[in-house]
């Protein structure tokens, strides 16, 4: 029985065989912290855990008492203003102005499953025994508010998801100020906080610091999830590593505006707040009406990032990711965006298509600008209808002869922007964002549809259907390439302007929904100017994400890396570009592009006809090895090994689950002369086995890989016998382990 409640303790114990999250109902009534972190075992009474203190000049709730002030306790979801001087999770502007308000706990309830939130993604559950979920109601008896604050634990994995759901049971109207999805108040401040950061072409990379007094956080103001950051933190033990140690994960499933933030108060409380960010937020609930935050996924770790992320992974690629694709093979492709750009017509598309057909390649995606009359970026989004006059002979037919080659045929669409020089447009100018009249900003000549409206939404979803019916398409990359600006839904009062940013991006994925009801075989890839948009959230919707449109193999290390710490190799898009590579201008070797494209959904984006019969030879000899292994990268288990944010050398490596085969992946940027012996400790192999390495004239059992190395010295470290003799910069090796 995974949670508890304890009636004469007032506790609530939530726990299973790794992790342990308790509460209690605290004097005034609200849920106050006890403990977030390993399995504990459950007792009548933590009591003891509730940390009650009289310090000067604390504001405290009661009259004639001096140990109950909200500043010093660890609350579960705390407001601000009355007793609490830290950032709160939530903020209610009453009709009277006040913003003071008390929640207190009305009732409770346990029950097996998890429920769906309703228009939003969310983590699931396939059988009610995977989980069990606590709701605890909390009422606010002046203003007949009431707070649902929803728990789920996993019965087999060390997650915690959390959201809130307000209600407004009154006459007036409430406004919702701030919403956050959750909150933790833990008891000191000895963590190192990990952050994704980048910008385009250089997403998520892994940023760390101390935590420090004060506040340190992340967040997007930019209408989706950004490239800037991801919403996602983690804390971890200064000694904490990617192996051992304490680490904390916080994963909002959101794809808008976010915060994740930690606040050390000057008692060393660390206080963890994840959620929509408030800013341009103010929801106004009518009577009846209920407002639902995201959900907040907690993954706790007692075995170092490693653990975490596979635990992120294995939810993420099976408990939030969903329909046909989740589970299946997915199809190595050719997309045309950088072998062509723009420029292209029905028989240079054809021609690259029956090459890719006839290396193996199974699917082909016609990128940008088959479209209204596209030709660059300044034209026809919003008119998705096939450009007849490139695409002599007309769309269908060129899908059609794709498909005789033996290849699935996929587009690229941008269903949620506008060209001002498009159909659309001219019918709709109110239909963007940004009062009409005023100058509004534009990037990448184009602007933003103002999806929180349903005709528009609609409008699209119309030309979609019609389209995909007309069509045989297999795949979907759904592109988004700007971020949002000069928010402002025409036409709506201003009540309304305070939720457009969150009703954005639910009609984001309410036009997903749609979609994928009505088209379930078709393979979606999420893509905003490459990763600005890769979340959790989008996963719900579209099983794989292009991760950035920097394909240099040698950046792509750290992107890749990064990314991999909260989300599943299987939703990782990554291709085989041109070398010199078109955003860094790197020349590296076919091997070592595709040894990285490997750890991710693979594919290519190169123009084929340029090519060497020789490098043509490669790719077919790629496209055999993914199809041998897609399997093994997708369903394994995904071990970081080496950090390419810490030194000349990356490695990581994928295990079966029945831990039979491994493939382990070697890379080396700069090229060393006379350098030390390299080694390198495997993880997650069977001791007791035996493993024959590829390549290598002798067999090791698991646990000497794992405890002594898999040598790799080469010729550079003045091993003159050894196997790799390669020379040169940006090196790659795969090692393959099969248990004999
Ligand atoms: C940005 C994407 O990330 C690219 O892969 C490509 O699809 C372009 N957009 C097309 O405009």
């Amino acid at each position: 029985m995974p949670i508890v409640y304890h009636e004469k303790s007032k506790e609530f114990h939530l726990y299973n065989k790794e992790v342990s999250y308790l509460f209690q109902i605290i004097d005034n009534g609200q849920l106050g912290q006890l403990y977030y972190g390993k399995r504990l075992r459950d007792r009548e009474d933590f009591s003891h855990l509730f940390e009650r203190c009289s310090r000067d000049m604390a504001p405290y709730n009661f009259e004639g008492n001096c140990d109950f002030s909200l500043e010093h306790i660890k609350q579960e979801y705390p407001t601000f203003g009355n007793g609490d001087m830290r950032y709160p999770a939530y903020e209610i502007e009453r009709v009277n102005g006040s913003r003071i308000v008390e929640f207190a706990y009305d009732s409770h309830k346990i029950y097996q499953g998890k429920p769906e939130l309703s228009g939003m993604p969310a983590t699931y559950v396939e059988k009610p025994e995977e989980a069990e979920t606590l709701e605890v109601t909390l009422k606010e008896p002046y203003i007949h508010m009431k707070m649902v604050l929803i728990y789920t634990i996993y019965e087999d994995y060390p997650v915690i998801t959390r959201s809130v759901r307000f209600e407004n049971e009154s006459e007036d109207d409430q406004v919702l100020l701030n919403a956050l999805s959750g909150c933790v108040d833990l008891p000191d401040r000895d963590y190192e906080m990990i952050e994704l950061a980048g910008a385009w072409a250089r997403e998520r990379n892994v940023v760390k610091r101390y935590l420090e007094y004060g506040l340190q956080g992340i967040y997007s103001m930019r209408g989706a999830s950004s490239y800037q950051f991801n919403p996602f933190l983690v804390l971890k033990r200064p000694k904490a590593d990617e192996f051992s140690g304490e680490v904390l994960g916080f994963s909002l499933v959101y794809s808008g505006n976010f915060l994740a933030q930690v606040e050390v108060d000057n008692y060393d409380v660390s206080r963890v707040l994840l959620g929509i960010h408030p800013h341009g937020f103010r929801w106004t609930l009518k009577q009846g009406e209920s407002f639902q935050t995201p959900e907040m996924v907690m993954v706790y770790s007692d075995k170092g990032l490693n653990k975490m992320s596979q635990v992120y992974h294995e939810l993420y690629r099976t408990r939030l990711a969903r329909g046909k694709w989740r589970d299946l093979e997915r199809p190595i492709l050719i997309n045309n965006w950088e072998a062509t750009y723009f420029d292209f017509n029905e028989q240079k598309i054809y021609e690259l298509a029956e090459k890719a057909a006839g290396l193996g390649i199974e699917l082909f995606v016609l990128d940008d600008g088959w479209f209204g009359k596209r030709n660059d970026d300044t034209s026809s989004l919003g008119d998705w209808y096939p450009n007849e006059e490139k695409l002599k002979g007309g769309l269908r037919l060129l899908a059609e002869r794709i498909n005789g080659l033996g290849l699935k045929f996929g587009m690229w669409i941008e269903p949620e922007m506008v060209n001002k020089d498009s159909d659309l447009y001219r019918k709709h100018p109110d239909w963007v964002f940004a009062e009409v009249g005023r100058n509004m900003c534009h990037s990448r000549n184009q602007y933003v549809l103002d999806f929180s409206k349903k005709e528009v939404r609609d409008y699209i979803y119309d030309m979609l259907e019609r389209l995909f019916l007309d069509l045989p398409i297999s795949y979907i990359k759904w592109d988004m390439n700007r971020t949002l600006s000069d928010i402002f839904s025409n036409g709506n009062d201003r009540e309304y302007q305070g939720k457009t940013y969150h009703k954005y991006i639910l009609g984001v994925y309410e036009l997903y929904e749609r979609l994928i009801q009505k088209f379930p075989d078709i393979l979606f890839e999420s893509c905003a100017s490459g990763g600005a948009r890769f979340d959790p959230g989008m996963l719900y919707y579209a099983p794989q994400a292009w991760t950035s449109d920097n394909t240099d193999a040698v950046q792509r290390l750290k992107i890749q890396y990064g990314t991999s710490m909260v989300y599943p190799i299987s939703s990782i898009g990554s291709h085989v570009s041109a070398s010199p590579n078109h955003q860094t201008g790197r020349e590296t070797s076919m091997e070592m592009r595709a040894d990285v494209a490997y750890f991710g959904t693979f594919g290519y984006e190169l123009d084929l006809m340029e090519l060497t019969e020789e490098d043509l030879e490669k790719i077919r000899e790629q496209v055999v090895f993914m199809k041998e292994h897609r399997s093994l990268i997708h369903h394994g288990t995904f071990y970081r090994l080496k950090s390419p944010f810490e030194g000349n050398e990356t490695a990581w490596m994928v295990v079966a689950k029945d831990r039979r085969e491994a493939l382990v992946a070697y890379y080396r940027i700069l090229q060393p002369t006379n350098t030390g012996f390299c080694r390198l400790k495997l993880e997650g192999l069977d001791e007791e086995v035996m493993y024959q390495i590829e390549d290598l004239d002798y067999d090791c059992y698991g646990d000497e890989l794992m405890q002594s190395g898999l040598i790799l010295s080469d010729t550079a470290s003045g091993v003159r016998n050894s196997k790799w003799k390669e020379k040169g910069d940006f090196q790659a090796r795969l090692i393959k382990l099969t248990a004999i």
